[in-house]
């Protein structure tokens, strides 16, 4: 609190004494400030300003009061003072952060260093207190190689390429915290979306090589087995044989829910 008393007119300095001398003091009406008048051993009076309720610098940082101090002579006398009180920043506001948790979906294969989602926290404080430094503060041990979280800005940005069938979400705690050393905290949900980027894996099963050449039309001749690692529409396949050959394909019934089985026919 700084305060600076100015006073105006005659009674700047009040050389009259007894009744003439200062008998009153008032203080402009204010929700914060009240006046105390004390007196010296010399019988002199002397205001004191004392802070009633508690100031609040978000809501007003500065408080203008007028003093006006009266005599008892006659005609009444009066002088007054103007006092102007500057509140000073207390780190009372912590950060806060735009949203309770942050939510995203990318593609998968995302360029490296591409910006992911930028968090911001504000801080209803100023100057340092307000200065506001974002780190992660729980993230898992897969994801900790994998983003990068500007300190200053709040954008975090993927280090490596993001891979769908590695994770498929992750979450990441982030912190903000002021130069005062109060915290936020707020969640950060990273959605992987799948990509095209697997190709159909082919294997046999097993193959009844050689075959005869009596074999009737039917015979199973192998199982194949067919797998694609990406997901929906990009992991569906189908097979089919290349060139005009005595053999047939199809698709037995997926029994085991996991991958289709296909049959070679004669
Ligand atoms: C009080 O605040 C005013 C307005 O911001 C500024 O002009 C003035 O210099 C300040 N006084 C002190 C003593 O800080």
């Amino acid at each position: 609190i700084f305060a600076a008393p100015s006073m105006t007119g005659a009674e700047k300095s009040h050389p009259d004494t007894g009744i003439n001398s200062v008998q009153s003091y008032q203080l402009s009406k204010n929700p914060h400030f009240t006046l105390v008048v004390k007196e010296s051993p010399d019988g002199n009076k002397y205001p004191e300003l004392v802070l009633e309720k508690s100031l609040d610098r978000e809501k007003q940082n500065s408080h203008h009061l007028i003093l006006t101090a009266v005599d008892g002579g006659d005609p009444v006398r009066s002088g007054t003072a103007h006092i102007r009180v500057n509140v000073t920043d207390a780190n009372d506001n912590p950060p806060v952060f735009t949203e309770e948790i942050y939510k995203v979906s990318v593609r998968e294969n995302l360029l490296r260093g591409s910006l992911v989602l930028q968090v911001k926290a504000t801080d209803q404080d100023e100057g340092v207190y307000a200065q506001i430094t974002y780190s992660f503060s729980n993230v898992p041990d897969n994801a900790r190689t994998l983003f990068y979280l500007d300190p200053e800005k709040g954008r975090i940005t993927n280090t490596r390429i993001l891979d769908f069938e590695d994770t498929h979400k992750y979450m990441l705690g982030v912190e903000a915290r002021d130069g005062g050393g109060q915290s936020a905290h707020s969640k950060v949900q990273i959605t992987i979306l799948d990509e095209n980027d697997n190709a159909p894996e082919v294997t046999f099963t097993s193959v009844n090589s050689p075959v005869a050449e009596d074999s009737v039309p039917g015979t199973v001749i192998a199982l194949i087995k067919v797998r694609d690692q990406d997901t929906g529409e990009n992991g569906e396949v189908t097979c089919h044989i290349q060139h005009k050959l005595p053999f047939k394909i199809a698709v037995s019934s997926n029994i085991l829910g996991i991958s289709p089985i296909f049959m070679i026919f004669k």
